[in-house]
């Protein structure tokens, strides 16, 4: 059975992600839901393990240096161009399925929860990949402008859950 996969994103009303290469609030910082991103994906459910934290060359560039790599995680970054690892990076992978496959083999016993952390096309393959998928979607209320965005999310594919 193939391992529950989860992405987590913060969305304005238009469904915006980012702007700019950051995040489209920046420069304020929204101190709630950045303690909300990292609970949720730093927190493993088993002791001893780490969680896994994948994401685009783009998002893992947007974090800023000091922050890099995302701390007690397990963090994945795909680019087709890349062929070195980025500095503070712990794995360079050309694709999706090679980041979930270098997971289910050489991290096999160290990883537990898997989070899709960005950006647009992260998503997408997560929503379109086969198997247990869960979105963990912050609904920020305010417009701010965005010339990245979440992709439609299919109504036949997922379903909202009560709180
Ligand atoms: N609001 C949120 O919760 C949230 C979360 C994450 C990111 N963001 C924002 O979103 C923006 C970044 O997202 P983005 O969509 O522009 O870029 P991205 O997905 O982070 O990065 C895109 C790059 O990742 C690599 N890539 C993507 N899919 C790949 C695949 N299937 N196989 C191999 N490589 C792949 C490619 O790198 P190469 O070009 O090197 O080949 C591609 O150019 C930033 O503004 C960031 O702040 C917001």
């Amino acid at each position: 059975m193939s391992r529950i996969l989860n992405g987590i994103v913060a969305v304005c009303p238009d469904l915006g992600i980012g702007n700019n290469g950051k995040l489209p609030w920046h420069p304020v910082r929204l101190s709630n839901e950045f303690k909300h991103f990292r609970t949720m994906t730093e927190t493993p459910s088993v002791q001893g393990k780490q969680n896994v934290v994948i994401m685009g060359r783009k998002t893992w560039f947007s974090i800023p240096e000091k922050n890099r790599p995302l701390n007690n995680r397990i963090n994945i970054i795909l680019s087709r161009q890349c062929k070195v690892l980025p500095a503070g990076a712990h794995h360079l992978v050309p694709d999706f399925n090679s980041a979930l496959r270098l997971v289910d083999t050489d991290l096999a016993e160290q990883a537990d929860q898997v989070w899709i952390i960005g950006g647009s096309s992260l998503y997408k393959e997560l929503m379109e990949s086969s198997g247990t998928r869960r979105l963990f979607i912050t609904q920020i209320l305010k417009q701010f402008e965005c010339d990245t965005f979440l992709p439609e999310i299919s109504p036949d594919k997922f379903r909202l859950l009560p709180k």
